[in-house]
């Protein structure tokens, strides 16, 4: 019913600016923590409606032209966990969710430049289950984008952030399991594995908790989730790759099929 809303309201004089208006107002109620339930619920309908404008094809470019998500970040960067707060970076992250579920290298390049990840780190180290997941999410699609993969393992430093956010969040999953987040974390772990110098940290780093069984109860039901945690684990089990490979008539004809590289097939498919 709503399907042309995005593109109405762009095309409509002044209802954005309206829109960057309200979340403008509530800058003042950050810092030091003020905002009220009142206040943060009328933002968060902006908010929402901005979201509609970052999922719609057609809208999408410009917005990110505008630079119209950088002014969500100062309200993602809140620490307060009062509830105001929270369902305030809920639906800014719900935003930054509809940039990345398009698929759209552009949005992750924007995103990666601005520097969205800290922000998700941070909200997967500070934030409730349900924002912890979105943000999961969304490093996960930036990750499986070749781009975001090679920003996070370019730099090793930022490679360990990522890791130790992940491992404390499995360590606290082990006392209050989330089927939905752990499974986001696993698929982040999967696709680092594509990375070599990633791989290879993992192989050390990988908490233990994912690979003793703790999680069986809590993966029952997502025959998806198990998969990956099962190639996930045969990967960082497999023999490293440089290892010779047999002399033979297809030598030099494929590089990348010696043992361990278990990276073909269904681990490359995106969900
Ligand atoms: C698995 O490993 C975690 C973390 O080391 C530990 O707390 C847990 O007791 C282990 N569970 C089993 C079933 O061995």
């Amino acid at each position: 019913m709503f399907n042309n809303l995005a593109p109405l309201m762009w095309h409509s004089f002044g209802s954005i600016i309206i829109l960057i208006q309200e979340i403008l107002s509530v800058y003042p109620a950050l810092s030091p923590p003020t905002l009220t339930a009142c206040a943060s619920s009328r933002v968060c309908n902006a908010v929402a409606l901005l979201q509609s404008v970052a999922s719609h094809p057609e809208t999408r470019t410009p917005f990110l032209k505008a630079y119209i998500p950088i002014y969500l970040y100062p309200l993602l960067n809140t620490v307060s966990s009062a509830r105001s707060f929270e369902s305030l970076r809920l639906t800014c992250l719900g935003v930054i969710g509809a940039l990345v579920k398009a698929d759209d290298t552009e949005a992750i390049g924007f995103l990666l430049q601005s520097e969205i990840i800290p922000l998700c780190l941070r909200i997967m180290e500070t934030g409730e289950e349900l924002s912890k997941t979105v943000a999961t999410y969304i490093v996960e699609r930036i990750v499986l984008d070749e781009a975001g993969l090679q920003y996070i393992c370019f730099n090793m430093g930022r490679f360990f952030a990522l890791a130790s956010v992940l491992q404390t969040m499995v360590i606290s999953l082990a006392e209050q399991p989330s089927a939905r987040l752990l499974k986001h974390i696993i698929c982040c772990y999967h696709r680092l594995t594509d990375h070599p110098r990633a791989l290879e940290a993992l192989r050390i780093r990988l908490p233990e908790a994912l690979k003793n069984g703790t999680f069986v109860h809590c993966l029952k039901d997502d025959p998806v989730a198990r998969n990956y945690l099962r190639q996930l684990l045969s990967t960082l089990a497999a023999p490293r790759v440089e290892a010779p490979q047999p002399p033979g008539p297809t030598e030099g004809g494929a590089p990348h099929a010696g043992p361990g590289s278990s990276q073909a097939g269904p681990s490359r498919v995106r969900r």
